[in-house]
């Protein structure tokens, strides 16, 4: 822990990435620009190519900043993993997806776990960042790792009595490895609190925004140990502005959960709350103005056609496998996610009310959509409930095109699987395409949509996010 300690404080350790999607490039950029040396590692040869090469793919990253960290060597990519044995630190940013089953998919975990214990060196930090269940880094991340490192050449040789006297300070410092007595069997795996440390530091990174990013969004931090937790803030403090150390990594890690299940549980409150004032004939939109302006106790969530994202669709989920082993039912949440799961069915039949006033049906009609991304200004169409819309309203005969700014184009998802392999391209936003459109639904409000170019030209419109302000006889509003 010393050495660690003595190498973060003269700035030469090196910090690992593992992962560099969204969440992990950022990261990786952040720490370069902060001077320390970081190697990123990506399953994906593209995407490393891409990062040597000073070529930027996440949109939050300026391509200048890249060039930069690239070309002064503060940041390297690669897709060897036995490179891990060069890094003092490694933070993990791995997808945490659902599989078919909508069970957690913790495989990409797993597989991060396995190649840092069958590679990491004596005296590695370890942080988890990728979203999860509470539990993850203690139960299922530090077996994983002690049980990988029996295949590590680098697994230090101590005898066993020297297992029970090595959570503390004294034998990392006191360096006693190797046991001179060939007759006394040796321990063959990495030990935690010893010879490796893991935390938990959930990101909280909103992609597309402008004020708040990697390095002014406050960072949770949790560890096992308190020299965990020493070595954690000593890290992360070179590239965050502000850390909030907890006392363990499951508390960090519900931390997390919260925060999500918080907007899904709000957004879905709002989400029904607009469907009856609709019913009721009552502007929504109207309504939430009209609330912010309480200064205490209420804060503006906005409705929408679902809700997407790698984050708060899916937690519930990750929340839900672990509160089954406690015998333990979400019921509010469930509900919530219930409520956002009808909600692109609500929206296909708003779209069909609208063709009906127009004397059409939706089969056969030209619907044409803006925006895929799940949010504005993004160019993230993971779980996106546009796809699910899109898919639905295919499947009843609607002939759909899409225009998106971010999104040239959209495969096949479980979300958009009457696609069966083919792919929709975004088309071009002019007056005659929207013109042409029996149709055009607002599912995304980019800021680059011209709500007053959409009005003029669009002869049927639906509008799910609020665009259109003035809202006439051919626009529905959600
Ligand atoms: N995107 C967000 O807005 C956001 C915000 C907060 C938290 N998160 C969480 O962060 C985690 C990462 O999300 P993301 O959006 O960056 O995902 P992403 O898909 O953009 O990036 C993940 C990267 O990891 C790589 N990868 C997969 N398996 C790997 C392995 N075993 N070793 C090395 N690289 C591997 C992939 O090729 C990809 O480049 C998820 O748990 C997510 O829930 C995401």
């Amino acid at each position: 822990m010393k050495s660690l300690l003595q190498k973060i404080a003269s700035n030469t350790e090196t910090i690992g990435v593992i992962g560099l999607g969204y969440v992990g490039l950022p990261l990786a950029v952040n720490f370069a620009q902060a001077g320390v040396k970081v190697i990123g590692f990506d399953k994906s040869q593209s995407k490393v190519d891409k990062i040597n090469q000073g070529e930027n793919y996440i949109k939050d990253i300026r391509d200048a900043v890249l060039r930069e960290v690239v070309g002064n060597i503060k940041l390297t990519a690669t897709t060897d993993f036995t490179r891990i044995k060069e890094c003092d630190a490694l933070l993990i940013c791995v997808p945490t997806p659902l599989d078919k089953f909508r069970k957690p998919d913790m495989s990409y975990i797993e597989s991060a776990c396995i190649a840092i214990g069958q590679n990491m060196k004596p005296g590695t930090f370890i942080s988890l960042e990728s979203t999860t269940y509470p539990t993850t880094t203690e139960e299922f991340m530090l077996p994983l790792i002690e049980e990988s490192s029996k295949q590590n050449p680098l697994v230090p040789e101590r005898c066993p009595e020297q297992r029970s006297v090595s959570k503390g300070r004294e034998a990392v410092e006191g360096n006693n490895y190797n046991n001179d007595n060939p007759t006394t069997p040796k321990t063959t795996t990495f030990r935690h609190g010893t010879d490796f440390w893991l935390a938990y530091s959930p990101e909280r990174v909103d992609p597309g925004n402008t004020s708040f990013h990697t390095k002014n969004t406050p960072k949770v931090l949790g560890a096992i140990t308190p020299e965990g937790l020493e070595i954690g803030e000593k890290i992360y403090s070179k590239a965050i502005d502000q850390l909030h150390l907890v006392s363990s990594p499951k508390v960090a890690e519900m931390v997390k959960i919260l925060e999500n299940t918080y907007r899904l549980v709000n957004i879905s409150l709002i989400n029904e709350l607009a469907l009856l004032s609709g019913k009721m004939g009552i502007d929504i939109w109207e309504v939430i103005e009209a609330a912010k302006t309480k200064p205490f106790g209420f804060q503006a969530f906005y409705p929408g056609p679902g809700i997407g994202g790698h984050c708060i669709p899916l937690d519930p989920f990750y929340l839900e496998h672990i509160a089954k082993k406690y015998d333990f039912d979400l019921s509010m949440i469930h509900t919530a996610g219930h409520i956002n799961m009808r909600m692109p069915h609500y929206m296909v039949i708003k779209i069909s009310t609208a063709l009906n006033s127009h004397k059409k049906s939706v089969n056969g009609s030209k619907i044409l959509f803006l925006g895929v991304a799940y949010k504005p200004n993004i160019d993230d169409a993971r779980e996106s409930p546009a796809l699910e819309i899109i898919d639905i309203i295919s499947r009843k005969g609607a002939v759909v095109s899409y225009h998106d700014p971010y999104i040239p184009q959209v495969v096949e998802t479980h979300y958009s699987a009457s696609l069966r392999g083919a792919s929709l391209q975004s088309i071009e936003l002019t007056p005659e395409t929207l013109h042409d459109a029996d149709c055009v639904v607002i599912t995304t409000n980019h800021s680059a949509f011209d709500a007053e170019m959409i009005q003029q030209h669009a002869r049927l419109i639906v509008d799910l996010r609020n665009v259109i302000k003035d809202a006439g006889e051919d626009v529905f509003k959600l």
